[in-house]
């Protein structure tokens, strides 16, 4: 059995026949292509899989394809505007905010929906809004002050 989506991915609406059990992350990796959108874990924990979904970040390796039907879901691959880096992803390159760069698609996202509903966030409260997301590489402190920076930025052209 398999039911019709249709899901604006990064801008442009996508319809497909999928089987109800699809996850997300899968829909998002292996029927589009998005793969950077990343699969860390199998326990919801890590997330690398985070995206927005109608704006509010979420793991979508915890959202089935059929519920994500009639939304629209930002990922990695739709941050860039017209060639130009969004401001998180500029910020994460100049403050060395990333390693294996695995989770950095995650961080990215989650950091996303922070700054929209707290433009201006403590560093505690950066350390709180990314608690969702794991680095193996362990480096917190640079993506921290990469939020920072970008919130910074962020204010500066509002
Ligand atoms: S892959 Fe989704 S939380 Fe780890
Ligand atoms: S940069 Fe390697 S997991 Fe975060």
């Amino acid at each position: 059995m398999s039911y019709s989506v249709s899901i604006a991915v990064n801008g442009v609406e996508h319809t497909h026949q999928v089987e109800p059990r699809l996850l997300l992350v899968d829909y998002l990796r292996q029927v589009l292509g998005l793969t950077g959108t990343n699969i860390g874990c199998d326990t919801s924990q890590c997330g690398a899989c985070t995206v927005l979904m109608d704006g509010q970040s979420v793991k979508s390796c915890t959202v089935l394809a059929v519920q994500a039907d009639g939304s629209s879901v930002t990922t990695i691959e739709g941050l860039a505007q017209n060639g130009d880096l969004h401001p998180l992803q500029t910020a994460f390159w100049e403050s060395h905010a990333l390693q294996c760069g695995f989770c950095t698609p995650g961080m990215i996202l989650s950091a996303a929906d922070l700054l929209h509903n707290n433009p201006d966030p403590t560093e505690a409260e950066i350390r709180h809004g990314l608690e969702g997301n794991l680095c193996r590489c362990t480096g917190y402190q640079n993506i921290v002050r990469a939020v920072a920076a970008a919130a910074d930025t962020m204010k500066g052209g509002a």
